[in-house]
């Protein structure tokens, strides 16, 4: 028997096999279009891994352009060998490993150079949410990413399932441009919250400088609707700090502690444009500026 592979199945086949090679399914697109509850998400928080979607529901389900290659209705992936003795074994262990919305195919396979290999068999989710409840569909990239960015499961963080499929397709120097570019986009979000949780956390450990007295409307701004500080909202400065220093931030009627953060203007700079709207900013500090005094990604509340 033959088993075809073009998710997990190419670095974690996980039953035993005689030998593999790199082949591919024509008529198809791999896409992170489906739901997963049960390896790299949970029921409250489903993570997202691959499906094959046949081309021509592919053009009625996702008219809009995306990234794509110019072979790009070919999956590649690995064949798997499996003894015939041991193919029962296979099916009923990939049957348990991939109920989470697929089923059984045959399909051909073919190898570099158009040649067929051989029929083996995959596991799709079908693109009809009466059969396949876990089938997403078209999803915007970016959301995909920040589910990716942020889930996990039984079987691991999702950023990992999505990273060990790209590197084994780099591994095997194939290229698949909706799969890299989403990898690209984790990667990146990932670095960034990572930076913020770490901004923050200095934050927290840190001496403030100086104090920042500000007016109702900017505590429930920061409070409530998670905004920057913006010079508006700003009453008084206390203290002698330069750019990059950590201040409290202090409302003035009830003289609470609402956040601390990293501002991005001196307390002589802050004097200056305190009350101001910050488009005014660049004219009266003669220099373009950022337009709060502390960013939402570099304040805690406290
Ligand atoms: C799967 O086989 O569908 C998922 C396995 C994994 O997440 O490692």
């Amino acid at each position: 028997m033959f088993v075809f592979g073009y998710g997990s199945l190419i670095w974690r086949p996980g039953f035993p096999y005689t030998r593999k090679f790199n082949a591919y399914v024509r008529g198809f697109k791999r896409r992170f279009w489906q739901r997963s509850c049960d390896h790299r998400g949970t029921v409250e928080n489903p993570g997202r891994v691959v499906t094959i979607v046949p081309t021509s529901e592919f053009e009625t389900l996702q008219p809009s352009r995306e990234p794509h290659d110019e072979d790009d209705d070919i999956v590649w992936g690995t064949v798997y060998c499996v003894k015939h003795e041991d193919s029962v074994a296979v099916l009923k262990c990939l049957d348990i490993r991939e109920k989470g919305g697929y089923h059984r195919e045959e399909v051909p396979v073919y190898v570099q150079g158009d040649l067929f290999a051989c029929m083996a068999t995959l596991y799709v989710g079908s693109v009809s949410r009466t059969v396949n409840t876990e089938f997403i569909g078209p999803e915007d990239l970016d959301a995909t990413a920040r589910i990716i960015a942020c889930g996990s499961g039984p079987s691991g963080p999702n950023r990992d399932y999505l990273y060990n499929l790209a590197e084994s397709l780099r591994s095997m120097s194939l290229h698949d441009a909706y799969l890299f570019e989403l990898e690209r986009r984790v990667r990146e979000s990932t670095v960034s919250t990572d930076t913020q949780v770490c901004i923050k956390t200095k934050i927290s450990d840190m001496e403030p400088n100086g104090t920042i007295v500000i007016d109702s409307g900017a505590t429930q701004a920061i409070s409530q609707k998670s905004k920057g500080l913006l010079p508006v909202g700003i009453r008084k400065v206390e203290g002698d700090f330069e750019e990059g220093s950590v201040v409290l931030v202090i409302d003035q009627s009830t003289n609470k502690k609402v956040s601390k953060g990293l501002v991005n203007f001196s307390a002589s700079e802050i004097e200056m444009i305190l009350g101001k709207h910050s488009k005014m900013i660049p004219e009266i500090l003669g220099r373009e500026a950022q337009e709060c005094v502390i960013s939402k990604s570099a304040m805690i509340l406290t």
